[in-house]
């Protein structure tokens, strides 16, 4: 049953934040500067999200195979993604946001790793909503860490082949402690995961938008969270 008087939000919003490139083509930029514009538009959103009541948002950031764009390019995001993590602590906290990232780890620079940590560490106590920031994070890589976790286990003879079900599964993952998206919502007109939480996703509610990520706005969030609310979700019931 749909309804319109109270609106459902999702406990859970996932974000694909795409288009930055786009949008600077489009203005004769160099794509640096339109990372430059989404890297605003997701304190906006981020900020958007704890007004709307949103407990958990993921954002995928930077993805494993990103890892493959030209250097110039993967400098200039490190570089953003640098002055991110610097700058931000006074609002978070006052705002109660816990922090977390997902990802490989190993793959980013140590000042960047020890950065990330040290923000975990100091916002983990929050409780308002938490910031799940994926940063060179593929799912299928996240999946096969998994996997070999568990077969170690078994090797080691500490689990029986039967012992392994979903919520041992999901407690392998790097979303362990983090309840599944509710809504994806992927910008720039692309209608594809690309190797986003694909197990966490099971049934989560699709929306794609052809906005690019720096246009992108809390009243067009807003609409998405009304498009959300109408939808009736299953899950393989009647
Ligand atoms: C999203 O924008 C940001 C990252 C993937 C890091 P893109 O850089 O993918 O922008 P488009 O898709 O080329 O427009
Ligand atoms: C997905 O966007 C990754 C992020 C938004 C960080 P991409 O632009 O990398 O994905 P594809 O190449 O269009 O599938
Ligand atoms: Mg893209």
């Amino acid at each position: 049953m749909t309804n319109v008087t109270t609106k459902t939000v999702p406990a859970h919003l996932a974000i694909i934040m795409d288009g930055n490139g786009r949008w600077a083509q489009k203005r004769g930029l160099p794509r640096a500067m339109g990372h430059k514009k989404g890297a605003e538009t997701v304190k906006e959103i981020t900020r958007a999200c704890g007004e709307l009541g949103i407990k958990y948002l993921t954002l995928y950031a930077f993805s494993t195979e990103n890892w493959q764009r030209p250097p110039e390019e993967v400098d200039t995001l490190m570089g953003l993604l640098r002055d991110y993590l610097k700058s931000d602590l006074k609002e978070i906290q006052e705002n109660g946001v816990r922090i977390r990232f997902i990802g490989e780890r190993y793959m980013l620079d140590s000042d960047i790793a020890g950065q990330m940590e040290k923000l975990e560490q100091e916002t983990a106590a929050n409780n308002k909503m938490t910031l799940c920031i994926a940063l060179s994070y593929g799912s299928r890589q996240e999946i096969i860490a998994a996997a070999r976790k568990i077969a170690a286990m078994a090797k080691a003879g500490q689990i029986s082949p039967e012992d392994i079900d979903i919520k041992m599964f999901s407690d392998m993952l790097y979303t362990r402690d983090i309840p599944d998206p509710d809504l994806v919502l992927r910008t720039s007109g692309e209608q594809r995961v690309s190797n986003y939480l694909l197990w966490q996703l099971a049934y989560a509610e699709l929306f794609f938008t052809p906005t690019l990520w720096p246009d992108f706005t809390k009243a067009e969030l807003e609409a998405v969270l009304t498009d959300y609310s109408n939808r009736e979700r299953r899950y393989g019931k009647v």
